[in-house]
């Protein structure tokens, strides 16, 4: 097969890597790609969401699959810009329709089908300027602390957690009155949950599914769980507390609803499902659902997935992924992410990045996130820098080994946080 993957984080470098093995890949191109998946690929320069000139490419490159990163161009209705035209239409997506990836798109939408299909998740009430008044009243309903959910895609930054209801009130006025531009044009007010989260990974040909290696991410700049918002610090497969138990009530409650209710409700829906989950008192809830891989979960999961990657993208578009096998490694997986200092705020670019010879002696695996090659070196040019990666027969010895690979690797004002995997 001749394979497109769309997307430039270290999720996609992991996807790649892991594509990259398979014996079903003729060719594999990255658009855009980074420094790390030109390694194991061909990057090619358009943007994911460049629907035009990407279907130029597949065409004069004769493209089997694409298969997509980030949820942005799902959204925008990639599957469906292929599937309606012609000369496209043969070429297998593996994301979902835009009407499947509203799941990630509209926090309202994601809620109210959820509600349809009685799938476990914080109660709720959704407004717009209009019912402003509606949604103060529900907040004095509340207890502190308060979420607001910005109802659209604010690339991870739509979500703010209040502790007293005056500030919540007021906020809820600033994102109505466009905070985040259109995207908190509706806001979701939600009950605070109180629990540990965890991600589920679901690929779903429509019909069948299979349940990928459960992880868990740090989203936090500061050790602890403090301070700002990041994009993911780091990452740790398996979970401990999400056992046989508590997977099978993920399972029956959550999993089966969520696939039943967009066949019932006629959303084509051929990809990944990610269910970030919080345990409540033993039950699994739903905070919410993306349509695409998380980052830097990725970067981990794939570690532990021994079957051939593209065999299960190949049951997905070909609706018969009963049949097909996924085996994982029972070892742990942790990876740990290098930043650039002063991210997730104002940060530098072009340090150039040594120790990559040294970690090559190791049995890490590092995964770029956001690097350039420049005048023959790797430079940094991201936020989230590199994920390094290790196996363990524990989750302790998998971090250790990170940890030692994360001290070879160096630029200027490198930061990483020495305490993932630390409430588990
Ligand atoms: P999201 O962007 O929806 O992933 O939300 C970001 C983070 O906010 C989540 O990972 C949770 O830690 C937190 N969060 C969102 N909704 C709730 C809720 N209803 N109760 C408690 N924490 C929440
Ligand atoms: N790691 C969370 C996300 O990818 O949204």
């Amino acid at each position: 097969m001749k394979v497109l993957l769309l997307g430039s984080g270290g999720r996609e470098h992991a996807l790649a890597w892991k594509m990259a093995q398979s014996p079903k890949i003729e060719k594999l191109y990255i658009a855009p790609g980074n420094a790390g998946t030109s390694e194991v690929g061909e990057n090619v320069h358009i943007q994911a969401t460049d629907f035009p000139t990407l279907k130029t490419f597949a065409l004069e490159n004769h493209i089997d699959m694409i298969v997509v990163g980030p949820e942005d161009p799902l959204v925008q209705g990639i599957f469906e810009s292929f599937k309606e035209d012609e000369t496209t239409r043969h070429i297998a997506i593996i994301g979902p329709t835009a009407k499947g990836a509203r799941l990630e798109g509209s926090k309202e939408f994601a809620k109210e089908f959820m509600q349809r299909h009685n799938i476990p998740t914080a109660r709720y009430q959704s407004v717009t300027a209009e019912t402003l008044n509606e949604g103060l009243a529900f907040l004095e309903t509340l207890e502190a602390p308060y979420v607001l959910k910005a109802d659209g895609l604010c690339a991870g930054k739509g979500v703010l957690i209040l502790p007293t209801l005056e500030e919540a009130q007021k906020e809820l006025k600033e994102m109505l009155g466009g905070m985040f531009g259109d995207a908190s044009t509706t806001v979701v007010i939600e009950e605070f949950l109180s629990g540990i989260e965890c991600s589920v990974f679901v690929l779903t040909d429509s019909r069948n599914y299979k349940v990928l290696p459960v992880a868990k991410d740090y989203k936090r700049i500061g050790e602890g769980d403090q301070g700002l918002n990041t994009g993911g610090m780091g990452s740790v497969t398996p979970v401990p507390f999400a056992n046989d138990e508590f997977m099978e009530k993920v399972r029956t409650r959550i999993i089966e609803p969520t696939i039943h209710g967009l066949l019932e409700e006629d959303i084509l829906y051929k990809g990944f499902i990610f269910l970030g989950l919080i345990k409540v008192k033993g039950e699994p809830m739903v905070i919410e659902y993306n349509v695409r891989m998380g980052d830097p979960e990725t970067e981990s999961v794939m570690l532990r997935i021994q079957s051939d990657i593209m065999d299960l993208f190949e049951g997905v578009h070909q609706v018969n992924l009963d049949t097909r096998s996924l085996v994982l490694d029972p070892r742990s997986a942790a990876c740990v992410m290098l930043v650039s200092g002063g991210y997730p705020e104002a940060y530098e670019k072009g340090k150039i990045m040594a120790g990559f010879e040294q970690a090559a002696q190791t049995d890490s695996i590092l995964f770029h996130a956001g690097t350039d090659r420049k005048d023959g070196n790797v430079v940094t040019n991201g936020g989230r820098v590199i994920a390094v990666c290790s196996y363990g027969e524990t989750k302790e010895e998998a971090l250790a080994k990170s940890y030692k690979v994360a001290e070879l690797i160096d630029f200027e004002k490198k930061y990483f946080r020495r305490d993932i995997g630390f409430d588990l």
